[in-house]
């Protein structure tokens, strides 16, 4: 029995106001207890939610870390274990934002990946095709090869101590959705790919899906049988919104 899910990227959004006032409204929302809730803010708000949350059962992660295991001389970047030292659970890696805006290849998302577990991260592996790819037939293709490069770096294990994300990026901020029968393919798929190397991993892996998730198709997307929950972004934004589709993956 797989734990649902629910992360919200709040991508490059938020004020220290908005912020709390978000924080406020997501404390007022009724969590159930079979689901697991984690926000990832901007870096610069990560304390302030670690701060506000706390003794709450919704944690906090991040949206990326460096490639680099240790700290030291990286200006700009942000190690993994100073996340986890200011309270992060998790970490994002390779959402299709970086991958596509800012260039970060497959080598550098395993870096992250192995930065973030060796941290004592859960780190949160984004994978997913573009619309040309889609029209193209290579969906099931691409994704497995960006799946690919985490199991043959690091291994099956690995991903015992992992969340998956399938987000197709013709969905993501679009308004577009994948059909639950679209996502549920390629859920499948992952799931297949890790089971050939290690059943019992796949079996508990979660795989959540993103792109577009709302309160309005959470449901629907949620009852596929390898739908594990969401990454959610825009709908994140909003506490009630988020709180539903919580709630949606508690049923
Ligand atoms: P969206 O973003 O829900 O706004 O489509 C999802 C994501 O990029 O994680």
């Amino acid at each position: 029995m797989r734990r649902p899910l629910v992360a919200g990227n709040w991508k490059m959004n938020g004020t220290r106001a908005s912020v709390a006032e978000l924080l406020d409204g997501l404390r007022q929302e009724e969590i159930p207890a079979g689901v697991e809730v984690v926000v990832f803010p901007s870096l610069i708000h990560v304390a302030q939610a670690v701060s506000e949350l706390a003794g709450r059962s919704i944690g906090v992660g991040a949206q990326d870390c460096a490639i680099e295991q240790q700290p030291g001389a990286l200006t700009g970047e942000v190690a993994a274990c100073q996340l986890r030292d200011a309270g992060c659970s998790m970490v994002l890696v390779g959402h299709s934002e970086r991958r596509l805006i800012l260039g970060e290849a497959d080598a550098v998302v395993v870096c992250k990946f192995v930065a973030a577990q060796t941290a004592g991260l859960v780190p949160v592996l984004c994978v997913g095709e573009t619309l040309e790819q889609r029209e193209s037939g290579q969906t099931l293709e691409v994704v497995a090869r960006q799946v690919a490069a985490v199991l043959d770096a690091c291994g099956a294990q690995s991903l015992a101590g992992a969340v998956l994300a399938y987000e197709p990026v013709w969905a993501i901020g679009t308004g577009l959705t994948a059909s639950p029968g679209q996502a549920q393919e390629v859920h499948a798929a992952i799931r297949a790919q890790v089971a050939r190397l290690d059943e019992v991993v796949a079996g508990g892996l979660r795989i959540l899906y993103g792109g577009s998730v709302k309160a309005a198709n959470a449901a629907e997307l949620f009852a596929m049988p390898d739908i594990d929950g969401g990454l959610v972004g825009g709908a994140s934004l909003n506490a009630n919104e988020f709180g539903a589709i919580c709630r949606a993956a508690g049923n």
